[in-house]
């Protein structure tokens, strides 16, 4: 892997350098740390260059090749050798029409980026072949995180793959089973904590000051250098032609920042002539973004205690926070909220194209309703919704919705009728041809397929 080296350079106040400790804060400032490549800008392929490399690569068996993330290597820090690469076969995640909800809100082109299917059912993944790489060539044989399920699923199968044993701290009771049992099954050290997400990453923050655990939140920065690889892949599949709007669920608002930070570096390299505007979006109960760039235009967080069924951004105190208001910034983008009610119908709407995700995942739906309503995204502009987890990694929430006990004994009980049509109920009968002809013929007549 023939490269130019990296650096470290904070966000805040631009100090450079060539390693980070172990907190991934600015030793002046302590700020965040981002990767800088000083060499990639005159990267010797070009863009037309750069574009051939990795459509060519999409033929290659090579493992590197195989991995979506690692065919875009020349926009990534370079291991020391490619021996030390984890990888699962990360990326190459479809983008799929969403032809219902394109009818439903009148968007032509509307498509979801559907980072669900990676090997362990999230986008993390895409971040974690890169950190855990670099966890291993450091030579940690420990990595840690703080998660709401999704991370950890992830890094534990990473540091199994790498041969490192893995740390999990999740907040007790307020994660899916599913992202939990991933843990479990892929070997981690799980301690679920009498807290929520953002204490868990206080005690993560400490602990590595501590102990000699590598962290692999996407406060460390090759998190982020491999999630750029959504833009990337994505672009490709659009002949690089920007849309106009990508739409991203917002938690601890790694993932906006690094595809805001691909977006960015891809027109600096030519490969795309104008920049889609980045919207991230949050439950409302989970608005720290929405309210930091509301009631303080930005400049300093506004943490609120989160509460939303939607568990995967279940986060008051975003560590990102400030790379995300640079993002949106910088791309034109928008920042909105949406209600449970919203989500869940919006989960459910995505389920009914035959796709399906997580709850976290239905907030870009939800709010692209919303952009539509304000005029922010126009109809004839083409939107793509970045959907971060799969369906299957939350079916408490999908069978709870859809049996309709999702709000039972909450405040939106009595609104949440109108979530009705899209529920599809269990239906319990005798082992009895009859009795299903029946149940067939009823349903037929009460919704018809147009
Ligand atoms: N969607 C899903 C499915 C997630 O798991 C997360 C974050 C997000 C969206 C938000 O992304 O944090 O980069 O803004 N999950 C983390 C976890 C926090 O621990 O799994 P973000």
């Amino acid at each position: 892997m023939p490269r130019p080296t990296f650096h470290f350079r904070c966000i805040e106040c631009g100090f450079v350098t060539l390693s980070a400790a172990q907190d991934f804060r600015c030793a002046e400032c302590g700020n965040l740390l981002e990767i800088t490549d000083p060499g990639w800008k005159s990267h010797s392929l070009g863009a037309a260059g750069l574009k051939s490399i990795w459509r060519e690569r999409r033929s290659s068996n090579l493992p590197l090749d195989l991995s979506g993330v690692w065919r875009f290597r020349e926009l990534l820090p370079a291991p020391a050798s490619e021996r030390h690469v984890i990888t699962l076969r990360e990326g190459n995640t479809p983008l799929y029409e969403l032809p219902q909800s394109s009818r439903s809100t009148g968007v032509l082109r509307l498509y979801a980026k559907h980072q669900g299917m990676n090997p362990t059912g999230s986008f993390k993944d895409a971040g974690m072949t890169v950190a855990a790489t670099f966890a291993r060539q450091a030579g940690y044989s420990w990595v840690a995180c703080a998660s709401t399920g999704n991370t950890s699923a992830s890094m534990a199968a990473y540091a199994a793959r790498g041969g490192m044993r893995s740390l999990v701290l999740v907040p007790e009771g307020k994660i899916s089973w599913s992202k939990l049992s991933q843990a479990l099954d892929y070997g981690a050290l799980t301690c679920q904590l009498r807290t929520d997400f953002d204490g868990c990453l206080r005690l993560l923050q400490e602990l590595v000051r501590r102990a000699p655990v590598y962290q692999l939140n996407s406060i460390n920065p090759f998190r982020l250098e491999g999630q750029k690889t959504l833009a990337l892949e994505l672009l490709e599949q659009l002949d690089w032609q920007p849309p106009d709007h990508i739409i991203v669920p917002g938690g601890n608002l790694g993932n906006s920042s690094a595809i805001g930070k691909a977006l960015l570096e891809m027109r600096d390299l030519g490969l795309i002539p104008h920049l889609p505007k980045l919207s991230v979006i949050q439950a409302g109960g989970a608005n720290a973004l929405v309210r930091t760039l509301r009631e303080a235009g930005g400049k300093h967080l506004v943490s609120v205690q989160a509460e939303t069924r939607a568990t995967a951004i279940r986060i008051g105190n975003p560590a990102s926070w400030q790379k995300a208001v640079n993002v949106i910034r910088s791309t034109g983008g928008a920042c909105e909220q949406v209600s449970e009610l919203e989500i869940a119908q919006a989960k459910a709407e995505i389920g009914a194209e035959g796709i399906g995700c997580e709850p976290a995942s239905a907030v870009t739906l939800a709010g692209l309703k919303k952009l539509l309503q304000q005029g922010f995204v126009k109809p004839d502009e083409t939107v793509v919704l970045v959907l971060t987890g799969n369906l299957l990694k939350d079916p408490d929430f999908t069978m709870e919705f859809h049996r309709g006990d999702l709000f039972k004994g909450t405040i939106h009980e009595r609104e949440s009728s109108s979530l009705n049509p899209f529920r599809h109920t269990p239906i319990v009968l005798d082992a009895n041809l009859d009795a299903v002809i029946q149940t067939l013929e009823q349903a037929e007549k009460s919704s018809p397929i147009t």
